[in-house]
């Protein structure tokens, strides 16, 4: 069994890589900037994919992850891909700082197109997550929520109006993309994600980041040493 994070920031996957001991795969995916982490835990190959660096910061976005589930998934053929890493979160709806959630679905909140059926519908996303991932949630004692993506740190009026219109819960820069190419392939995808910042608390977003990104991570680490866990054993995969 193979399964394949993916990751945008090198403070989401270390952690975790240095948990597994897992090794950098020099120039895999070269010319892409991704990079290839890759060991095994008990029997299973375990890779880890950065979406990689430009000019010293990590690659975050739909770009980049987009690419690197592609690369991932026609060069790696996983069994499952989980992608793996922060969010802002909403306090209206209970969340906590560095509480991880599972996925229970994915969409994109900041394409305004109209038309229902048409283009409207297709930019929104709503593409389908690991049908697994509401029992593993429950298996480990996790809450659930639907992940939603958009371009931009910051959330605007017109983000949160689309967010609420569909029960956006979890706010990241990656998840779509990565479920988009997943879906594609029809390779499983589960999230795991971690909530660095609260949406409506007030604070400045990037500050509530950057200050609680560290407590964030560890927790992740902690919650995907059980999902491994849990995927290895799992008869379905
Ligand atoms: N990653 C962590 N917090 C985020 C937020 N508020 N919006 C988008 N991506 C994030």
């Amino acid at each position: 069994m193979r399964i394949c994070y993916v990751v945008a920031m090198v403070a989401e996957a270390k952690p975790f890589i240095e948990r597994y001991g897992i090794q950098l795969v020099e120039d895999f995916f070269s010319p892409l900037p991704c990079q290839l982490y890759e060991g095994e835990v008990n029997g299973a190959t375990l890779n880890v994919v950065l979406n990689g660096q430009q000019q010293g910061s990590d690659l975050i976005g739909c770009e980049a992850a987009s690419v690197a589930t592609l690369s991932a998934i026609q060069r790696l053929h996983p069994d499952i891909v989980v992608n793996s890493g922060t969010c802002g979160a909403f306090k209206k709806n209970g969340a906590d700082i560095a509480q991880v959630f599972i996925g229970s679905g994915v969409m994109f909140h900041d394409r305004r197109v109209p038309g229902d059926n048409t283009w409207g519908t297709q930019s929104l996303g709503n593409y389908p997550v690991w049908e697994g991932s509401q029992e593993l949630a429950k298996a480990l004692g996790m809450k659930t929520g639907k992940v939603t993506t958009g371009s931009s740190l910051d959330m605007q009026p017109c983000d949160l109006e689309i967010i609420e219109k569909n029960g956006g819960e979890l706010k990241d820069m990656e998840g779509a993309a990565v479920g988009f190419v997943c879906s594609l392939f029809n390779v499983p995808i589960l999230y795991v994600k971690s909530v660095t910042d609260l949406c409506d608390s007030g604070a400045e977003t990037f500050e509530e980041f950057s200050r609680n990104l560290h407590q964030a991570c560890e927790a992740l680490k902690v919650a995907n040493e059980k999902v491994i866990d849990y995927l290895i054993n799992d008869p379905k995969l």
